[in-house]
């Protein structure tokens, strides 16, 4: 028998209005504050997305998690001058607010605050946020002994400003990531940081602000980078567990193409930066290279059962 068939009539259900989604651009701190403390009575989960603008995918990865995790979205942007050494590219860090916005409101984004340097840094300012130098002067540190200070101090000043729950990182700056946890912990913030994997081109090369300084054969030779982290990657998959070797041969990869200068190639304990006699647990292999007038990072954690491997 063939049922007869009953038209379904689908019933509207209850009809939840939309919030109207609409960027608020805030360059003052007071004005972020009074808007943070309504969410905050609401009772409302505010995620912060802390970038210095230029953003690409990687930072929109960022920001969809937000937008999924959280009641209300904040992005920073902000060029934070005391992150920079005086020989640095802090001039001529790429900047494009207009794109931003129209990223911004695309991803429904609820909050830009856009800060000049007397708003974040008014005449009087004098403090800075010292995280313990064990995960703030190695790999990048030590070229740059003036970064984690400047990060830790604005990402400090965004927490204290924006009060989130949840806090966005990309693995990429991975040693950032873990100086802004440790921040996060001990200063009692409340805030979770999230670090989210690292996003690339689909030849490997990381997604990263800096890439617009590269010219062709610097942007043909990029991927490199990657390729010498999937090396590295696949070296400790069949069990090699000294660092010298692994980092010989990332080295030589990395050689491979004249244009690169290498900066560092490590090996370290992903959870303390601590260097590592034999290859095992949590393993960072960390890249800083300089590619004409780029510098780029990038790595790759690998978890390496303890006490396995054949060589
Ligand atoms: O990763 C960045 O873009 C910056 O270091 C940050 C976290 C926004 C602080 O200036």
């Amino acid at each position: 028998m063939i049922a007869e068939k009953v038209p379904v009539t689908t019933q509207p259900g209850p009809v939840k209005p939309k919030r109207a989604s609409q960027l608020k651009i805030i360059p003052a701190a007071k004005e972020l504050q009074t808007v943070v403390e309504r969410w905050r009575r609401g009772r409302k989960k505010i995620g912060l997305v802390p970038t210095m603008g230029a953003l690409h995918d990687g930072h929109l990865s960022l920001i969809r998690e937000a937008r999924k995790t959280c009641d209300r979205v904040i992005v920073s942007i902000y060029v934070n001058p005391i992150q920079f050494g005086p020989q640095e590219d802090l001039a001529d860090y790429p900047r494009d607010a207009k794109r931003d916005i129209r990223l911004l409101r695309a991803e429904k984004v609820d909050c830009l605050f856009t800060p000049t340097d007397e708003e974040m840094y008014p005449a009087g300012f004098d403090t800075r946020v010292v995280v313990n130098e064990k995960y703030t002067k190695p790999l990048c540190g030590e070229s740059r002994p003036q970064l984690f200070v400047g990060v830790a101090t604005v990402v400090a000043k965004l927490l204290a400003l924006t009060r989130p729950q949840r806090a966005f990182f990309g693995q990429k700056d991975y040693q950032q990531c873990l100086v802004v946890t440790r921040l996060a912990a001990d200063l009692n913030t409340g805030c979770e940081i999230v670090m989210l994997p690292v996003v690339r081109e689909t030849d490997g090369l990381a997604k990263s602000s800096r890439n617009v300084y590269l010219n062709e054969d610097e942007r043909r030779a990029a991927p490199a980078i990657y390729q010498a982290l999937k090396l590295a990657e696949g070296m400790l998959q069949v069990g090699e567990r000294n660092p010298q070797a692994l980092l010989e041969a990332v080295r030589k990869r990395l050689r491979s193409e004249s244009l690169i200068q290498i900066e560092y190639v490590s090996a370290k304990n992903a959870d303390t930066l601590e260097d590592l006699n034999i290859l095992a647990g949590r393993v960072l292999v960390a890249i800083a290279v300089r590619l004409g007038k780029a510098r780029l990072i990038d790595n790759s954690i690998v978890a390496v059962p303890t006490g396995s491997g054949s060589k």
